[in-house]
């Protein structure tokens, strides 16, 4: 924790727009003119590419940085391997997938010293990191700030903060989150997070797959859910930084180390698309019902990661922000269902509308898992409350909740499937749901 390093954050400028061709620098001149590279590229610096996906992939998809560089990312000794931690990656194999409906506390304290990787503790996920499908959910509890710098080559990090605001130091330059934001950064981009309070906590989705984009809209028109312009991607910044600085890759599961002789975050500047952003959940132009029925809650997609089959997401990240419900004849809460989709829900404050808050519930730091064709929706309390209430107009504004929503059943690793803070009686909560059959006579 820094005072300094709040400052910082709370002075950042940001450049607008998701997907744009953005270019940044930090010293005037930096950037080449008309060409990635020159002969020589400006100031002594490196020119490299960082590509996020094949050369070759269609336009709409492409996504790739070029770099302006102190020193190539090249020059570097080798990597060793180093703990994992608790960290795990797909596939997930130690344990049997659970059909059970599950849910858990937030997370432990982390013993002192304890910095957002060392922090870093696995759910459980889907897919196979190698083949660059399905994704991980983690959860993160941390109270010192990162020394070392950190990337993930298995997947783009989407960081969901839920206590405790971050800052994001990047290759391209820095990000300040705090709860209620989002931050992602893209597959193999450097980072080291910085905590602006006391502690940290929150989620994590690790997307293996194709990285996130914005849904698309339909008859929904040419905006609403998320905005592109909300998003917002660094400056170029750089660390001129001449001494021993540890670099962990996360590699095919495994977190490897190389201690260089100068910080990696040396990028003076920058053109590209595959650039880290933040995103303001509240900026969500939330769409239901100005009619009857609950829509389905895709219609709360803030960001998707397709699959080979046309409206199948390999993740999608999906936000329950304020909003007001104005059905009528309508059960107002989510609907019961089962889904073929595998669902984890978090919530970063409040409750959630369609589950009783407090101990032992469905709090802030925890979450619950809802793997596939696994019957779930409200508990007989918001049941009963929702099938009596008047239908006047409600404004739903005491919570935020999310899912990470994944084509794929959910394993769990063995840390969360014994985990301590793993509630015992979640089924409970559906057992209280009375008959009120009568037939007609
Ligand atoms: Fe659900």
């Amino acid at each position: 924790m820094s005072g300094d390093a709040r400052k910082t954050a709370e002075g950042l400028t940001y450049l607008s727009g998701f997907g744009n061709e953005h270019s940044s620098e930090a010293v005037p001149g930096a950037l080449p003119e008309g060409r990635n590279s020159p002969q020589r590229a400006p100031l002594g610096l490196y020119a490299e590419q960082l590509s996020g996906t094949a050369f070759t992939e269609p336009r709409a998809h492409n996504r790739r940085s070029w770099l302006y560089r102190i020193r190539p990312s090249a020059a570097h000794p080798a990597f060793t391997r180093t703990d994992n931690g608790a960290t795990r990656t797909a596939p997930f194999t130690d344990s049997v997938p659970d059909p059970n409906r599950l849910r858990w506390n937030p997370l432990p304290e982390p013993a002192p010293g304890t910095d957002f990787l060392a922090g870093l503790w696995t759910l459980g996920g889907n897919g196979d990191a190698t083949q660059r499908t399905g994704m991980a959910v983690h959860l993160y509890h941390a109270n010192s700030s990162m020394d070392r710098v950190f990337s993930d080559a298995d997947g783009e990090l989407l960081i969901v903060p839920e206590r405790g605001g971050l800052l994001l130091r990047t290759e391209f330059g820095l990000l300040h989150v705090e709860p209620g934001h989002v931050a992602l950064i893209p597959r193999g981009v450097r980072f080291r997070v910085e905590l602006l309070d006391a502690s940290a906590r929150g989620y994590v989705c690790e997307n293996y797959g194709a990285p996130f984009h914005l849904p698309d809209l339909g008859p929904i028109g040419a905006n609403g859910l998320a905005n592109a312009r909300d998003f917002m991607a660094p400056v170029a910044a750089y660390e001129d930084v001449e001494g021993p600085v540890e670099v962990v890759n996360k590699f095919c599961g495994n977190l490897w180390t190389a201690t260089y002789d100068h910080s990696p975050l040396d990028v003076v500047a920058w053109h590209g698309n595959h650039v880290p952003y933040v995103y303001d959940l509240r900026r969500f132009n939330v769409i239901g019902t100005i009619s009857y029925d609950h829509p389905d809650p895709s219609i709360f997609t803030v960001l998707t990661s397709p699959s080979d089959t046309p409206g199948l997401a390999g993740v999608d990240f999906v936000v329950f922000a304020p909003r007001w419900l104005v059905g009528e004849d309508t059960f107002r809460p989510p609907y019961f269902h089962r889904n073929v989709m595998s669902e984890y829900m978090g919530l970063v404050e409040g409750a959630y509308d369609a589950k009783t808050a407090g101990p032992g519930g469905f709090v802030p730091g925890g979450g619950s898992l809802h793997n596939m064709m696994s019957a779930h929706g409200p508990d007989q309390e918001t049941f009963d409350r929702a099938s009596a209430a008047e239908l006047k107009p409600q404004r739903v504004d005491d919570g935020l909740a999310f899912m990470f929503e994944t084509r794929w059943p959910v394993t769990l690793t063995p840390q969360a499937a014994g985990a301590e803070h793993l509630q015992q009686r979640y089924d409970d909560v559906w057992q209280g749901l009375e008959r009120h059959f009568r037939p007609l006579r």
